[in-house]
């Protein structure tokens, strides 16, 4: 029988005086980009002790339009499948036998089956998932705990405290119980936070859930067991209670909404800009740089997605500006390689949400070599930034269309900084290269104005093709891996993203009229080989298209079109060709009618290996 794990999730929680069943779907549909595989709410109202629970395959949306439980404990799961169909059997929350336990849970049980053999000998299972163990688990061990006569608040930490004790694997769980006015929160290896209200308060995977009621949280840490009631929160971490502080979260609700744009990927291509500002000020001082720790003389990065091309576009940008060796590996690669680092390599984590499992295994085994480790993160308080020597945060507000889009820009940013940080240049010439920097946010601002034209039109052209290659070299070579995958992954178009110069060892065979090919160029040492290289797509029948500066006369000799972007020093070119690339991916997707910020089958972190 397939297991259905709930690797990848969102589960949120909330107990206070207000209506639970509202805040619940608000604080859901703000973390669908966890999932929008099938979906499932409890709320508990404690004037009857009743529990209403209601698991399926709709939109959140449509549940609000279709609930309408009474009750002021409530708690919700939003599923992403990566094992097995969604189903409403396999829905979030599962419960006990008697149906007054329940568990929404984010991660993975490995040990479920043995758990579950043993269970199955007293206890009825409903479901075909790891997670139903929980609570007939915790079922068990309230049986056993009744016997010796502790208080109910008591008895029931100590049965999840003592199920959890059995579970291999990690977990976010959030437990209700009928009859209990509160909830028990607890986390291991998989994100969890408590937002803080006034007589109320809030429970969720991920800080925009619960961004609308209130911006002070806890982060729970790895152990945690939290009992969550209206008007207080005990915390305990191997049977001894703790005290966690809480931070203020300097986002805002409105960074968290669409703001009147169609999507969430739209506005966050519009806060490029922005995304850039906001990271410079963070490090830039009278005098300098400063990111507060030491980069070392040779640098590994590990990353996922997205976040891996801005670590290869790291690449180009170090050792070009630093002179000093830079690698890069995929996250999921490293983990299994025999790659030996020397103490002396400084690791570091390019990760948005700070939660990808790859990213976070590729921390720990650098840690292991002895490595100093960094992480370049969004996410305040994420697992990265517990397992890295230091962090250094992007600012680019939260990030909720599932393509990642003005947080590459911003890691794009910090990767500039560090270049220059570690660049031992002199004064004059470091504020020079300090200014141009400084300019990158006019430059993103003038691609996005000029977007309705060119931009909007070649999106149209795009859309009506299945295949489409993106080239580039030197440090515009990631920039089309990255054109390529926001294309893919949000239009549904296969684009493949490819060194211009390798086109002839192969895909060669694959150019017709109708394989367009998106070709990036800057004004820097492969200028002329680029433009080399377009001339051999041309001759083999692709029609292209130039992403190419403003004043850029020849290429319009030998390309179909050209959107145009102002011109930078070349090393600077990623920054306007990224805010190009991903407009073009945004228009071709709305275009093709996609559903933008949530595409088939993928996550925005993934918290599995
Ligand atoms: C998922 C997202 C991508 C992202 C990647 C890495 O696949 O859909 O947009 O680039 O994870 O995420 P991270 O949070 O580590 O940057």
């Amino acid at each position: 029988m397939a297991v259905w794990w709930c690797d990848m999730c969102g589960i949120v929680g909330y107990v206070g005086e207000r209506e639970a069943l509202p805040i619940v779907l608000g604080s859901l549909r703000r973390i669908e980009y966890r999932g929008y595989d099938s979906c499932g709410v409890l709320v508990q109202d404690s004037a009857n002790e009743q529990i209403y629970i209601h698991k399926g395959l709709e939109s959140i949306g449509e549940l609000m339009e279709k609930l309408h439980y009474h009750g002021t404990i409530g708690i919700g799961h939003t599923r992403w499948a990566t094992h097995g169909m969604p189903s409403v059997r396999n829905a979030h929350p599962h419960l006990d036998c008697s149906g007054e336990i329940a568990v929404v849970h984010n991660g993975i049980i490995e040990n479920f089956q043995s758990l579950k053999e043993g269970l199955l000998r007293s206890c009825r299972f409903r479901s075909d998932t790891d997670t139903e163990v929980i609570p007939h688990l915790i079922e068990k061990m309230l049986e056993r705990a009744r016997e010796t006569g502790k208080p109910y608040d008591a008895l029931l930490k100590e049965a999840v405290r003592e199920s959890l004790s059995y579970l291999k694997g990690s977990y976010a769980i959030i437990v209700a119980i009928k009859g209990f006015d509160g909830l028990i929160a607890a986390r291991r290896e998989s994100p969890l936070i408590i937002g803080l209200g006034d007589r109320e308060n809030f429970i969720a995977s991920d800080v925009p859930a619960v961004l609308e009621q209130t911006n002070r949280v806890i982060y729970l840490e790895e152990g945690d067991i939290a009992v969550v009631k209206k008007d207080g929160i005990q915390i305990e971490n191997g049977a001894v209670e703790v005290t966690r502080v809480a931070r203020v979260i300097p986002w805002t609700i409105e960074d968290a909404e669409k703001g009147g744009y169609e999507h969430f990927m739209l506005k966050e291509i519009h806060e490029e800009p922005k995304a850039i500002i906001d990271t410079l000020r963070g490090y830039l001082t009278e005098t300098g740089i400063e990111l507060g720790f030491d980069a070392g003389h040779e640098i590994l990065m590990v990353a996922c997605g997205t976040s891996y091309y801005a670590a290869l576009c790291g690449k180009y940008i170090i050792e070009h500006i630093a002179r000093i060796p830079v690698h890069v590996e995929l996250a999921s690669e490293f983990n299994y390689s025999d790659t030996v680092l020397g103490d002396d390599t400084t690791v570091m984590a390019i990760t948005q949400s700070g939660e990808t499992a790859d990213t976070l295994m590729a921390l720990k085994k650098a840690k292991r070599f002895g490595c100093r480790t960094v992480a370049i993160t969004n996410v305040l308080g994420s697992s990265v930034t517990r397992i890295a020597d230091d962090t250094v945060y992007i600012r680019a507000g939260p990030e909720i269309g599932v393509a990642a889009t003005k947080s590459f820009i911003a890691q794009l940013v910090i990767l500039y900084l560090l270049g220059f940080y570690i660049a031992d240049m002199p004064g004059h010439e470091l504020e020079s290269w300090l200014g141009e920097l400084k300019r990158l946010p006019q430059l993103a601002q003038m691609v996005i104005d000029d977007s309705n034209t060119a931009i909007r039109a070649n999106a149209r052209y795009l859309a009506g093709f299945e295949n489409v290659f993106f080239v580039g070299r030197g440090v515009n070579l990631p920039v089309a891996l990255e054109g390529a995958l926001k294309l893919k992954e949000i239009s549904y178009i296969h684009a493949e993203g490819y060194a211009a110069g390798e086109l002839k060892h192969g895909p060669f065979a694959l150019l017709t009229d109708a394989t367009p090919v998106v070709a990036i160029l800057s004004y820097d040492n492969v200028y002329e080989k680029t433009l080399g290289n377009i001339k051999e797509i041309k001759a083999r029948g692709a029609p292209v298209i130039a992403v190419a500066v403003d004043g850029d006369e020849e290429v319009e000799k030998y390309v179909d079109a050209v959107i145009r972007v102002p011109a930078s020093r070349a090393i600077l070119s990623p920054i306007p060709n990224t805010v190009a690339l991903h407009l073009l991916a945004y228009w071709t997707a709305n275009t093709r009618g996609c559903e933008i910020d949530k595409p088939r089958n993928l996550a925005k972190s993934v918290t599995v290996e």
